[in-house]
């Protein structure tokens, strides 16, 4: 079959896997600018999506407000194997730069460190030309239906019972507890499909294989030389995430990675809220509309009330957006009867509140900005991981079979591509593109550990992974010969990232400072912990490549280590390597739930923002503490937990009886 006709039944198999696509109007917000919803939703990614198909599921009239577009049709988002391709669709993305270190000299250390030359045009690395810009570090961030989840790496791994109980404990609501958040993964398994890569697929890669056991050896696993593949084979059917296993989350060794997938398709956030609409439940979603500000009541003489936000309909809007072009569109406004809801994120939340007088007041201030609730810890707390690679490049114009013609653009030559799309059924048969390229991970238990639970999860795969900077995704495959294991610092200790207002201009990015090492959290040495961690999490890499040579059954030619490269050995040498250049990409905890005693909490146990009424935020920035090792079951838990409580609110509210509770705490359904 021809490519493009293979694309296009493609497309129309992919509408039919989500039910029926429908196509979001974008300008039916004009139509709807006098209505009232019972709950109006900024934002559909991780935290708002689930809880708006939540809430119209329950049947109340609910309007989801996004600034990006639906993405319907978009291949680069469906296709798991292009999930660093989608970073960079300038349809979907938003370039939002942030400071490792506010001290630029420190900073510019890192070779990510990027310059702007001309808008949306960029120098990355040292020696900038003359007149270039400072920006600083790349954060991917993606501004569409589905928010992240839909240009995210896939990565699901759920959060351990400690993430949960630390709000249990901090604000006394025990409904918080593990046990009790258990139901609300039941109910996430109701509409997210989660699988592995296919083994098959990476055991036809001898080469990569020996890597991959190499790993498992690393990670204290018995493999033996002369079967390693049997092996390698079990092992990557062993989930991370299995609820019957007691000491799941203290639990080492090595695994599988499953991902938010069906049949080897992206599924996920986007793909519920389309379907949620097509079921005909009283879901309104508006997308290509950015919301400026959230409009208060404040003639009660109680509490300021939320009543509604304004916003501007219009695509690119945002000037993170490398198609943005204006900033003006048709203004409107729209109201919400019972509960305003904002889902922008880790960043995006904390700028709207502050945009609209809730914040720091000296802040708001200092911007000329009408202060509704002083409220200092908005844009306090930021959390994020680090992450840090070591990478290495084989000899001899070696190539791993498994990438033999991935050509990661779209095009006709891509026939990794062309192999996906001819077997939408079959996972083992849709080759690596059904993958995300990271198919199995050691987790361990560092020496700085904050508690009994694992806090390293290093991964392997075939790709030149340095982190991100304009144009990761070409220079991350651009060579066939690389392998890079990488290492994430789950369960890390610095708080004291901030995300500050740059201008009162809504279209604007804030002003993001993350605060690395010894620049944030020193307390107990919080920073040398961490990186205490790393050292570590580079020296088991290097273990697993140590025990490649265990492997010559398999294959593939010597290699080199590029980065951190043979020179960088000692303590003080990786650490070094470490502070230049780790980055992460769960920045969370902007606007933490927290007791009535802690002035700095935004939240309260139940996602109201405190001292005002009518408004809840719900999205990555609820947490007090980064959860688990990925991020995005935790979001989705959350974000379940919220509907349940607005659910019940609502039904209070209108006197409607409750139903009787099923027991379900210990019900386990689906992983
Ligand atoms: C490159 C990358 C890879 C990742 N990989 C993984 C992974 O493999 N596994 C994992 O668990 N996590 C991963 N994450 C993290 C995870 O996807 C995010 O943490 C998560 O999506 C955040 O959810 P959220 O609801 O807070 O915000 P988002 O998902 O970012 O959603 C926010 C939405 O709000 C919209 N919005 C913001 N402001 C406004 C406004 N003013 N008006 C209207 N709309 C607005 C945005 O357009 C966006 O769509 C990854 C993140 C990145 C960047
Ligand atoms: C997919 O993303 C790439 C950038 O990585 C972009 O060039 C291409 O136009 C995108 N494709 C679609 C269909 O948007
Ligand atoms: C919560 O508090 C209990 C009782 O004080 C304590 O035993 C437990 O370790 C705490 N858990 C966490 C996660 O802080």
């Amino acid at each position: 079959m021809r490519f493009t006709s293979l694309l296009s039944s493609w497309l129309a198999l992919s509408a039919s896997l989500v039910a029926a696509v429908p196509a979001f109007p974008h300008a039916q917000a004009t139509r709807d600018v006098e209505s009232e919803y019972d709950y109006v939703i900024v934002g559909s990614g991780a935290g708002g999506g689930p809880l708006a198909c939540r809430l119209a599921m329950a049947g109340y009239k609910t309007l989801l407000l996004e600034a990006g577009g639906d993405a319907n049709g978009n291949v680069n988002v469906s296709v798991p194997g292009y999930q660093a391709v989608v970073t960079q669709d300038p349809t979907l993305r938003w370039d939002i730069f942030v400071n490792h270190y506010k001290d630029q000299n420190r900073a510019k250390r890192d070779p990510k460190y990027t310059y702007e030359l001309h808008p949306y045009e960029y120098h990355v690395g040292p020696n900038p030309p003359y007149g270039a810009r400072e920006k600083g570090i790349l954060y991917p961030r993606s501004s569409v239906l589905g928010g992240c989840v839909t240009h995210n790496a896939l990565i699901w791994i759920t959060p351990h019972k400690r993430d949960w109980d630390i709000i249990a404990n901090l604000t006394g609501d025990e409904s918080w507890e593990a046990k009790k958040m258990n139901k609300y993964l039941n109910r996430v398994y109701q509409w997210l499909p989660a699988m592995p890569t296919d083994p098959t697929i990476l055991l036809r890669d001898a080469p990569l294989a020996r890597h991959l056991v190499a790993g498992a050896r690393a990670a204290g696993l018995d493999v033996p030389v002369l079967t390693p593949l049997v092996r390698l084979g079990q092992l990557l059917l062993t989930s991370p995430n299995s609820r019957l296993n007691p000491v799941r989350d203290y639990t080492e060794g090595y695994f599988q990675v499953p991902l938010t997938m069906k049949f080897g398709t992206r599924m996920a956030v986007r793909e519920y809220i389309q379907e949620t609409v097509a079921a005909g439940h009283p879901l309104t979603v508006h997308t290509h509309t950015f919301v400026t500000k959230i409009n208060f009541d404040t003639t009660s003489g109680k509490k300021p009330r939320a009543t509604g936000v304004e916003f501007v309909e219009g695509q690119y809007l945002y000037k993170a957006s490398p198609l943005h072009r204006t900033t003006s569109g048709k203004r409107g406004t729209v109201k919400a009867k019972r509960q305003l809801i904002i889902a922008g994120g880790t960043f995006n939340t904390p700028q709207l509140l502050k945009l609209s007088g809730i914040g720091p007041r000296a802040e708001l201030q200092r911007f000329g900005i009408p202060v509704i609730k002083d409220l200092p810890g908005v844009g306090t707390n930021m959390m994020d991981r680090y992450e840090i690679p070591v990478n290495v490049k084989h000899t001899e114009d070696f190539k791993f079979p498994i990438l033999d013609g991935c050509h990661f653009d779209l095009k006709e030559h891509d026939l990794c591509l062309k192999q996906w799309l001819e077997n939408p059924y079959i996972l083992g048969a849709r080759g690596a593109y059904a993958s995300n390229g990271l198919a199995s991970m050691m987790l361990k238990r560092s020496d700085f550990a904050s508690s009994k639970d694992v806090d390293l999860s290093i991964f392997g795969g075939p790709l030149n992974f340095q982190g991100y900077f304009p144009g990761w995704h070409d220079f991350s495959v651009r060579d066939h010969g690389y392998f890079s294991w990488y290492s994430l610092k789950a369960h890390s200790r610095n708080r004291a990232g901030t995300v500050e207002l740059r201008s009162a201009d809504p279209f604007d990015q804030p002003l993001i400072n993350f605060n690395y090492f010894d620049e944030g959290t020193k307390t107990d040495g919080a920073d040398q912990k961490d990186l205490g961690a790393l050292i570590q999490a580079i020296r088991k890499s290097r273990e697993a490549l140590e025990d490649w040579n265990k492997f010559p059954i398999l294959g593939g030619t010597p290699f080199v280590e590029e980065k951190p490269g043979a020179k960088v050995q000692s303590d003080e040498e990786i650490g070094q390597y470490i502070k230049d250049e780790a980055w992460g990409h769960h920045a969370a905890c902007t606007c933490p739930i927290g007791p009535d005693s802690n002035p700095m909490a935004v939240l309260d146990s139940e996602f109201r923002v405190r001292g005002v009424d009518g408004l809840r935020v719900v999205d990555a920035s609820i947490f007090p503490d980064i959860p688990g090792v990925f991020i995005q079951s935790a979001i989705f838990m959350a974000s379940e937990k919220a509907a349940d409580i607005l659910i019940k609110e609502a039904k209070a509210a209108d006197g409607v009886e409750l139903a009787e509770e099923e027991e379900e705490e210990d019900l386990i359904i689906g992983e």
